[in-house]
This record gives C-alpha cells, sequence and structure tokens, in this order.
C-alpha cells in the first residue's frame, strides 16, 4: 500500500500518521511490534515498567523484532526513574517521546542530540503555549472523549485552534478509531493521530478478556468521564468502576479492575489484531479521501 506522506511521518520515519495509544497496563511489546510492522508508530507507557530491568526486556524484545521507530509515554516526576529510563529509551534507539507529567525541557537535549522528538499532551491552549515556549517539537490535542485522561474540547475544534495559536504539528488523540475519523482529523489541520481505544479490543492488548468484550459491546453512553479514579478527569466505562470506594496503592493489582475506554467504542465492533486495525483504517482513509475529492472531480 502506498504511504501517507504528513509532517511527523517524514520527522519520524514511518509509513502511515497513526500512533499505537501508550496504554497503561495493556500496549508491551506484541502491541508496539504488531502496530510498527503495520507501518505505524507503536509506543509504551513507562509506568508499566516497575524496574529498569523490566524496561529493558522489554525493549530489547522490541528490536529483537523490528528496528521501526517507535515511542514511549514517560512520566518526568520524582516518582519514577526517568533519568535511568531515558538513557535505556536512547540505547534502544526510542525516537518519540510522550510526556505528560513533568517539564519537557528536562529530556529535550538529550533526546534532540540522538534525533527524536518530544511532544506533550496538552489538554488547554494554556498548556501547549508553555510546551511551546519550553521547546517541544509539536503538541498532542487530547480532546474530549479520549480513553485515558481525556480533555474537554472537541478535536475538531481543539486541533485547529493549537495548531493555529502556537504554529507547531498537532497530533488529534481521541475519539479517532475508524480512517474517515483520521480523515476528519487530518481535515482539521493533525500531523498524526493517536489511536487507543481501538486498540484495546486488540490480540496484542494485554486487557483481560472481559473488557476487550466490554469495550465492543459498549456505546457512547456506556463511559464516564469523571476525576473520581485517579485524580484528574479520565474516560471509564461506567460499569467496572460503579463499586469504586478509594483508590488501590500504586501498583496493585486492582487497578486492572477499573477499565478506560473513550467514546470511540462506538466504532469498536470486534476484537482483531493490531495490524489488521491498522491496515483497516489505511484503507478507510484512502477511501473517504477519493470520495470527499469525487465531487470537485465532477465540477471540473
Ligand atoms: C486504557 C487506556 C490507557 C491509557 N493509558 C495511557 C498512558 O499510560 N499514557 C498516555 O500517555 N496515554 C494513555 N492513554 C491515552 C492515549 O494515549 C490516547 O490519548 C487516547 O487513548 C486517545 O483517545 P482514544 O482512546 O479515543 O483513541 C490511555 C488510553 C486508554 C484507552
Amino acid at each position: 500500500m502506498a504511504k501517507i506522506e504528513t509532517e511527523f511521518t517524514r520527522m519520524i520515519d514511518i509509513d502511515y500518521p497513526i500512533i499505537g495509544a501508550p496504554m497503561f497496563l495493556l500496549s508491551y511489546e506484541e502491541l508496539v511490534i504488531a502496530v510498527a510492522r503495520a507501518g505505524g508508530l507503536g509506543a509504551i507507557p513507562l509506568p508499566n515498567f516497575r524496574t529498569t530491568e523490566d524496561l529493558k526486556k522489554t525493549l530489547k524484545h522490541i528490536r529483537d523484532a523490528t528496528d521501526r521507530p517507535i515511542g514511549v509515554n514517560i512520566h518526568l516526576s520524582g516518582r519514577f526513574e526517568w533519568k535511568a529510563q531515558l538513557s535505556l529509551c536512547l540505547d534502544a534507539g526510542v525516537k518519540f517521546f510522550i510526556t505528560s507529567l513533568g517539564d519537557p525541557r528536562l529530556i529535550l537535549d538529550d533526546v534532540h542530540a540522538s534525533g527524536g522528538k518530544v511532544f506533550p499532551d496538552v489538554i488547554s491552549l494554556e498548556q501547549g503555549l508553555k510546551s511551546r515556549d519550553r521547546g517541544a517539537d509539536g503538541l498532542i490535542a487530547v480532546a474530549s472523549g479520549a480513553g485515558g485522561h481525556c480533555g474537554t474540547i472537541p478535536t475538531h475544534i481543539f486541533v485547529p485552534y493549537l495548531k493555529s495559536k502556537t504554529g507547531l504539528p498537532i497530533i488529534a488523540a481521541g475519539g479517532i478509531s475508524t480512517g474517515a475519523q483520521m480523515a476528519a482529523a487530518m481535515a482539521v489541520g493533525a500531523c498524526a493521530v493517536v489511536v487507543g481505544t481501538r486498540l484495546v479490543a486488540t490480540i496484542e492488548s494485554r486487557a483481560q478478556a472481559a473488557y476487550k468484550e466490554a469495550v465492543v459491546k459498549a456505546g457512547p453512553e456506556d463511559i464516564v468521564c469523571t476525576a473520581r479514579i485517579t485524580d484528574n478527569p479520565a474516560s471509564w466505562l461506567a460499569e467496572s468502576i460503579k463499586d469504586f470506594d478509594e483508590q488501590p496503592e500504586v501498583g496493585s493489582r486492582r487497578w486492572r479492575d477499573f477499565w478506560s475506554a473513550g467514546q470511540s467504542v462506538a466504532q469498536v465492533e470486534e476484537i482483531k489484531s493490531a495490524t489488521e486495525v491498522v491496515r483497516e483504517m489505511v484503507e478507510d482513509y484512502i477511501r473517504v479521501c477519493k470520495t470527499l475529492g469525487e465531487p470537485f472531480l465532477e465540477i471540473r
């Protein structure tokens, strides 16, 4: 299949502007490898790893399987051994760093020296401008309805808003499970998309079987956005948090029982491989772009 070239695919050297979301406790080597092999950018969240030794093993596993670019979500907070994690990632050739907690300036020089890029997650213009002024290479516009920690502004408004006010490359995150939704995000100015919820229900995600099935069965009405679980607004399958009383300890297995997913469960119809998800998104994207172009071709 032909490549889809954007500012982001050229920056990172991937075939398609599709990022497999780094999902806490779900995205590990299997998912990263599947997305990378399909031509997208697979990513892992570093808080998945209790020790740097565990992270090292996973990075080696990925590198034994593919030499394609990969990404990580790094938490730049004292609670994490981020310096040791950063150095392992740079040694493994990680090219893309999504920062959520902390100041991106802490890693910019090292990442740039190895040819990588840093894109913070943002949910407001204020956060976007702050990240730009600190030297970020681009921004991830986390929109309303996204799985995991979500924003409050819809993708089709937030992406062009951030783009025009910051002048940075913008990646859309939230509500993108199909190629048509990807085309919509690109139409409003995104240079790539982050896909989370759709990839929960894949063979390669480490979600429990019942969680994957719940994502397939759910509609957008079954998702609630609340700060009750992690102290920050996040999207959850309402049913999975109905008995939540208090936060389990960090690292407790009980966290696995609270199931995060975004409103784009609406477009998740079956469990399949992540490679197939990426391939179908690309095919759908191309079909939609051609269909949208047809009326203009007829006028000419
Ligand atoms: C179950 C789940 C866990 C997530 N965990 C993380 C995480 O650990 N780090 C992170 O940067 N983003 C995390 N996200 C958010 C995604 O990176 C991304 O912003 C979001 O999934 C995009 O919206 P979508 O779910 O509508 O595709 C998570 C998303 C989901 C669904």
